[in-house]
């Protein structure tokens, strides 16, 4: 079924698990991650960069998670990803998305408050659910650089006070991964991941920069609280390297699935391993 962020939250939530959350940057990229998934038997999340909705259209991609949900009789979510802009969030509401980020990670507590609280009652009106962020990920996000100095840990208080107030479905949080790492694998602070988890009491909570997360430590910080967990570099990478190397090889006037079909399996086997270590099942 296509369903919202809430519902495959909770049910992460009582298997101890994460959910899957794939940024995708086209559509051929979509179908390979949910096949993935249904022969998995997990949900997924497909989620897009405001960028990458207006490239491939909204209601396209709506579309497709909806019958490929109905098809593979399997819960996909479709997600917009750290959008800061109002009118980009109602637009993809209203084509359809069930789910949205509202990123106001950069804004004074209040400010993020106080916008997020808004986007909250507009995805309400659309039967959708939010994601809000908190404290600073660093790295790279949509080709703009997060400096170093700018980087600040989610304040397990401050957590506590603006879920209460601004009524979300899942807080991402910042514990030291870096968007876009993927030439080396980045520390967890688990200190204060434990102490967000003890202060929110079983509320969801999301890592962004998946990319960089070492194997090892995907079982830690599920049982840390993570349900929802982002990887998009990963896909991108073995997407690009594969379809150049497709791209050098053959002749131009081949059909141009022989250099997309390979990338879409570069990827779905990224998918493949991460959804089994999200599944965080103990042999
Ligand atoms: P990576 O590209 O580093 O995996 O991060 C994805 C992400 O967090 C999207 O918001």
């Amino acid at each position: 079924m296509y369903v919202t962020l809430r519902e495959v939250l909770a049910e992460a939530n009582q298997l101890n698990m994460a959910v899957g959350a794939f940024n995708t940057h086209n559509l051929e990229m979509c179908p390979s991650i949910i096949r993935v998934a249904a022969r998995l038997h997990t949900p997924v999340i497909i989620q897009t960069s405001e960028g990458t909705a207006s490239y491939v259209g909204h209601r396209n991609l709506v579309a497709v998670c909806e019958s490929m949900a109905e098809e593979y009789g399997v819960n996909v979510v479709l997600h917009l990803d750290h959008a800061k802009n109002f009118d980009e969030i109602r637009k993809a509401l209203e084509a359809g998305y069930s789910s949205v980020m509202f990123d106001g990670s950069a804004l004074p507590f209040k400010e993020n408050i106080l916008g997020t609280k808004r986007i909250v009652e507009m995805a309400q009106a659309h039967g959708a659910s939010v994601e809000a962020e908190l404290g600073t990920v660093g790295g790279t996000e949509d080709g703009v650089a997060v400096a170093d100095a700018d980087v600040r840990y989610t304040d397990p208080e401050q957590a506590v006070e603006f879920i209460e107030k601004t009524g979300i479905d899942a807080l991402a949080v910042a514990i030291g991964t870096n968007h876009g790492q993927y030439k080396s694998k980045t520390n967890i602070s688990f200190d204060q991941l434990e102490k967000i988890r003890d202060a929110v009491n079983g509320f969801p909570l999301v890592i962004h920069g998946g990319t960089g997360v070492k194997d090892e430590d995907v079982r830690h910080v599920i049982d840390l609280g993570i349900r929802k967990f982002n990887v998009g570099t990963d896909l991108l990478v073995n997407w690009n390297k594969t379809s150049k190397q497709c791209y050098d090889e053959l002749k131009e006037n081949a059909s141009n699935r022989n250099m997309v079909m390979p990338a879409q399996k570069a990827v779905e086997e990224v998918v493949e391993h991460r959804i089994s270590l999200f599944k965080n099942i103990v042999a």
